[in-house]
């Protein structure tokens, strides 16, 4: 496995692999095994896999959590190594933001300014920033991204197509704890009482989603419910919404595809998550 460090470093490994389709996953690194399902999907897809590892520092707000955020290079690159990773690409904060970096790439509407957009100020325009950079180093056919991150997939996927960027976005179901909980390189914040907390998160969605397939179409009903349901537990619910997966609007009725999502904090630990509640689906 190559450790490219620098962007010239990253451009010589990519040139040598002309002819091959370049699979790719972004990460902030302390990689878990929802990571590792994107690095898999990428595997069976593409005859070379790259990974970057990147804590952004421009999409964390002033106040969050970059300084501690996990970091274990070391850690990383053998879980990677053991996939059969081609390259990771893992660069110090100068070489990804060089001295006189100026440019940012903002999207624009729902997608970017709702929900986390609203919560997270300056969060996606971070994001998209370094997605845009990262995709034109890197160059991939695929890019792979999870749904347990579903605005950032909208935000990403909107940006593709209106920067007219060559590369098919794959967006990767989201892996969960065997009681509900969504693999987070953040759930290592939490104690052992507010992880066992967490689980009410997805419990309270899975709730709504089993009341979603049983006919309920009432997204007013649907939010009720997840309320309700998290109402008993020592949980600080920021937002639940139930949003047009295409226009990315708050929904009265699902009558096509939707997320239901929620933001939640647990302690100090701010926490997300969403699942899809598609009509057509059996
Ligand atoms: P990070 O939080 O490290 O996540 C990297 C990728 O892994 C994202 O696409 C995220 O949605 C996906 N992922 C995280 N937990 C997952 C889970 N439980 N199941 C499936 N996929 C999961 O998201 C970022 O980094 C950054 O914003 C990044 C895109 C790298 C830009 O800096």
């Amino acid at each position: 496995m190559y450790l490219a460090r620098t962007v010239t470093e990253l451009r010589r490994w990519r040139a040598e692999q002309a002819g091959r389709s370049v699979g790719f996953v972004p990460t902030m690194g302390y990689l878990h095994a929802g990571h590792l399902a994107l690095v898999r999907r990428a595997r069976a897809e593409n005859e070379a896999v790259v990974v970057s590892i990147f804590v952004n520092p421009l999409q964390f707000g002033p106040a969050e959590d970059y300084e501690r955020y996990p970091r274990d290079l070391d850690r990383d690159l053998r879980l990677l190594d053991a996939e059969r990773v081609d390259a990771v690409f893992a660069p110090p904060v100068e070489e990804m933001y060089p001295p006189g970096f100026a440019t940012s790439v903002v999207v624009s509407g729902p997608v970017a300014e709702r929900l986390e957009g609203e919560a997270r100020p300056g969060h996606f325009r971070g994001v998209a920033t370094v997605v845009t950079r990262l995709l034109n180093l890197v160059q991939p056919h695929r890019a792979y991204f999870g749904w347990k991150d579903a605005q950032q997939v909208l935000v990403v996927q909107r940006l593709v197509a209106d920067l007219a960027l060559p590369v098919e976005i794959v967006p990767v179901p989201t892996v969960r704890e065997p009681d509900g909980l969504a693999l987070s390189s953040r759930n290592v914040y939490l104690s052992p009482e507010e992880r066992r907390v967490a689980a009410a998160l997805p419990q309270a969605l899975f709730a709504a989603l089993e009341r979603f397939r049983a006919g309920e179409r009432d997204a007013g009903e649907l939010r009720r419910l997840v309320r309700e349901t998290l109402a008993g537990a020592p949980v600080r619910l920021e937002y639940v919404s139930v949003s047009d997966r295409e226009t990315f609007t708050e929904v009265d009725r699902v009558e096509r595809p939707a997320l239901l999502l929620v933001a939640a904090w647990v302690g100090s630990t701010r926490l997300i998550d969403n699942v899809l509640l598609d009509p057509a689906a059996p």
